[in-house]
């Protein structure tokens, strides 16, 4: 193992977790998993910068947590805990936060959609959240992040905070900047009703996204109503292309199958949508039903995912307390 390189990520509690976070994200922690140490965070801090309901969230945070291990997450190789446990995050967050830039924050496009049209009304800790964000990166020196495309920029904030505060404080690679580590085809899952918009959880119609938790029946049916397209698939990418939900569907397919785009192209041109969609809802189901059926089990001994996040959690405050010692000298806070 590596001792240099450090992963982490965060995924947020906010309720069931679709193919899209599965393929942009968890996929990658698992198989990191085997050759660094990594730190995975539920990110419940970042949660409530929109309501989230009390009781709802705790289970949210057990939920995520079932869903790492469901789908590969081995607590004792890598270290999981949620957010709010480890109070480095958010003092790291307020020194990071005299760092950042508000012509920065004012770039994020995220905050923009989030915000909607009315922006006085959102909750400033929506607005800073990229900062926390390169706080929950940089309190462990991290030096790899997993993350699906929606992510890029925050990443990419995240390392001009560093580089500034390595720059302000006279200590050139204090902060390692941190790497994404975004997939290829499947970066931006999209949503199977619109393919310009990325698979959420936040869209309205459950029918856009195959969820972690769907039974057999669900997937077939959610793939069976995608859109597609009413042409035959074509034999070569520029083609596919001009049809965003098809494109979406074939990327899907590939990156399941492990396959390349080529192949798959080669394989199933001429063929109708329905042809590929038969196939895909099979190998869907191969891979997300068990992973389903193994969370709702995890969520039958809640105690056993909290005494995960409790063991998580001290093994993340011994790094963070660390590094926050040399933080604050750095700063000159006594
Ligand atoms: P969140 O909770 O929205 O999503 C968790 C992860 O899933 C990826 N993802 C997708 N990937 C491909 N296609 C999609 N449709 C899709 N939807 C979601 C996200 O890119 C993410 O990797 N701000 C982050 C959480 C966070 C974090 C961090 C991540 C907080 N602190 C530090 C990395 C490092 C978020 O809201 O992710």
């Amino acid at each position: 193992m590596n001792k240099k390189k450090l992963v982490f990520s965060g995924v947020q509690p906010t309720g069931n977790l679709h193919l899209g976070n599965y393929l942009g994200a968890l996929k990658n922690f698992v198989s990191l998993q085997k050759e660094m140490n990594c730190i995975y965070c539920v990110v419940d801090l970042h949660a409530i910068t929109t309501f989230q309901n009390p009781n709802q969230l705790r289970n949210n945070v057990l939920e995520t947590v079932a869903s790492f291990v469901a789908t590969g997450l081995n607590p004792s190789k890598s270290i999981i805990f949620n957010q709010s446990a480890v109070s480095g995050h958010t003092e790291l967050a307020w020194i990071l936060n005299c760092i950042s830039r508000i012509g920065w924050l004012n770039r994020m496009t995220q905050f923009k959609d989030k915000a909607g049209s009315d922006k006085e009304k959102a909750s400033v800790g929506l607005y800073i959240y990229p900062n926390l964000m390169a706080a929950d990166i940089l309190l462990y020196k991290a030096t790899h992040v997993p993350v699906g495309a929606d992510q890029k920029q925050h990443l990419e904030l995240s390392r001009d905070i560093a580089q500034k505060f390595n720059n302000d404080f006279n200590c050139k690679d204090f902060f390692p900047l941190p790497e994404p580590l975004i997939p290829k085809n499947v970066s931006r899952v999209m949503s199977l009703r619109d393919g310009n918009k990325k698979m959420s959880k936040s869209e309205e119609s459950d029918y856009s996204r195959i969820n972690l938790k769907d039974s057999a029946d669900e997937i077939n049916k959610k793939i069976k109503k995608a859109k597609s397209d009413s042409d035959q698939i074509p034999d070569n990418l520029k083609d596919l292309e001009k049809k965003p939900e098809a494109l979406n569907l074939v990327n899907i397919y590939s990156e399941i199958s492990k396959s390349t785009l080529e192949k798959v192209l080669n394989e199933m041109s001429g063929k109708e949508y329905s042809f590929l969609k038969k196939k895909l809802a099979e190998l869907l189901i191969n891979e997300i039903e068990p992973v389903g059926k193994e969370i709702k089990k995890l969520l039958g001994d809640k105690s056993h995912l909290e005494s995960i996040l409790k063991k998580g959690k001290e093994k993340a405050n011994i790094i963070a307390e660390e590094n926050l010692k040399n933080i604050r000298e750095k700063v000159g806070l006594i």
